[in-house]
């Protein structure tokens, strides 16, 4: 047995917060008990002394882009998931945009089985809405179901007809699937690279207004009123979105969502290098703060955050999305979407605690139990049966993010050079230590 002795549980699972020692059996967590390590339990177990530190379930991240299949040379399903377990992560689920996108069961058994034998996180794969997520035929989500995928999503593009959208909502609710969508009216971002507001406006930069996101999210909140389906929305960035999607809930609507680090933290003026000039120094247009959806305004950000801590927004999930030195180092219309995030996002959401923009309870949630039950899955709990997917943290560990130094074979941080504090000393998944920071 290992026992992580005397740490500050916190479990909201569990509605844990306070010391307590977790026993972990093999494959599956004993037990979460107040009494520590006894000298007979040091003599015949491993013992990890956890006084100082914080114990969390591990987390769950429902948004994850690894590239293989396809773009190895930005990242493998083992460099992905060695990152993951690096940032506490230890449940992933795997983004179809890959090459061949995953809209078979072939590709989505390939996904399942490169993760079982690396070994790291957890590796689930996501499946596709529509084959080659052309947003015109619907992919055979049987199978896809069949195969191991824990979602269907067209992620990366929006399923451009409401009655594709409808039939697929529609065959996914007859095989108890969230639909992830992303939330895009193609009609009025395309052409824009930044959100549309004063930022764009000032760096002469075409923008994407916050309309394209709310439109589509409104769409399929009333398509999944009408079919009944589970709904869930991906990266949601905008309040209009918040807004729409808590007055949904309130109506009974099967919709669940998720935020991701980046769009809680930054702002649009992210990309006149206002995030690099926080760090090192400073470049006049910042490609790592290119995404899609976009960062938005402040007042965006406040939304996500009041949505965090209400439970609006169930999950935090990275979008993890590597991309090249190439990819980036283009000018700012050109360079390709995506942040990486797995290494950085427990220390980013443990930022907004010590902000006192969010409680500590509520923040583990939206990393563990809020994103294992908008999916249905068994993980982010340290209850007794539960596999044993744990982290040990220490809280006040202040360390400098060096993507050159990450696991992720990306480097195309916003946060680079940021000093962030929190760090994950040891990850357990299923029992088995796979990450350990040095020295712990
Ligand atoms: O920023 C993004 N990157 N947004 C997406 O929708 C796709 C993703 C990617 O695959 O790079
Ligand atoms: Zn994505």
């Amino acid at each position: 047995m290992i026992l992580l002795d005397a740490g500050r549980v916190i479990d909201p699972s569990q509605k844990i917060d306070g010391t307590r020692t977790v026993l972990i059996d093999g494959e599956r967590i004993k037990e979460v008990r107040e009494q520590g390590a006894t000298p007979a339990e040091k003599l015949v177990h491993t013992v990890i002394d956890c006084r100082g530190r914080w114990i969390l379930p591990g987390l769950v991240d429902l948004h994850v882009h690894l590239r293989e299949p396809g773009e190895e040379g930005k990242e493998t399903i083992a460099t992905g998931a060695r990152a993951a377990v690096a940032g506490g992560v230890t449940t992933i689920v795997a983004m179809p945009n890959t090459r061949p996108v995953c809209d078979s069961a072939a590709v989505a058994r390939f996904v399942a089985a490169r993760g079982r034998e690396a070994g790291f996180a957890r590796v689930l794969p996501a499946g596709a809405i529509t084959r080659g997520s052309n947003g015109e035929q619907l992919a055979d989500m049987a199978e896809l179901k069949e195969a191991g995928c824990v979602c269907v999503t067209d992620d990366g593009r929006p399923v451009m007809s409401a009655g594709v959208m409808r039939r697929a909502l529609e065959y996914a609710r007859d095989l108890d699937l969230p639909v992830m969508v992303h939330a895009e009216d193609l009609t009025l971002s395309s052409g824009g690279c930044m959100n549309e507001g004063p930022a764009a406006t000032r760096l002469g930069l075409p923008g994407i207004p916050a309309a394209a996101e709310v439109a589509m999210v409104q769409r399929d909140l009333l398509l999944a009123e009408l079919t009944g389906a589970r709904l869930h929305v991906a990266h949601v960035s905008a309040a209009g979105s918040v807004r729409a999607i808590r007055e949904a809930k309130a109506r009974g609507v099967r919709v669940t969502c998720e935020a991701a680090p980046h769009h809680f933290t930054l702002t649009d003026e992210a990309v006149a290098g206002v995030a690099a000039a926080l760090g090192p120094a400073g470049e006049p247009y910042d490609a790592h703060a290119k995404m899609n959806p976009p960062l938005r305004a402040e007042s965006d950000r406040r939304a996500i955050i009041g949505a965090l801590d209400d439970g609006t927004i169930d999950a935090i999930a990275t979008d993890h999305a590597p991309h090249g030195a190439g990819d980036k180092q283009l000018e700012f219309i050109n360079a390709l979407n995506g942040v990486i995030g797995l290494e950085t996002s427990l220390a980013l959401t443990l930022a907004l605690v010590r902000a006192g923009d969010l409680p500590i309870s509520r923040a583990v949630e939206r990393l563990t139990f809020g994103p294992a039950r908008a999916f249905g899955l068994p993980y982010g709990t340290l209850a007794s049966g539960a596999t044993a997917d744990a982290v040990v943290v220490d809280p006040e560990r202040e360390w400098k993010v060096e993507p050159q130094r990450f696991f992720s074979r990306s480097r195309n941080s916003p946060f680079s050079g940021w000093t962030l504090r929190g760090r994950v000393l040891r990850t357990y998944v299923g029992g088995k230590l796979v990450h350990t920071e040095q020295g712990q």
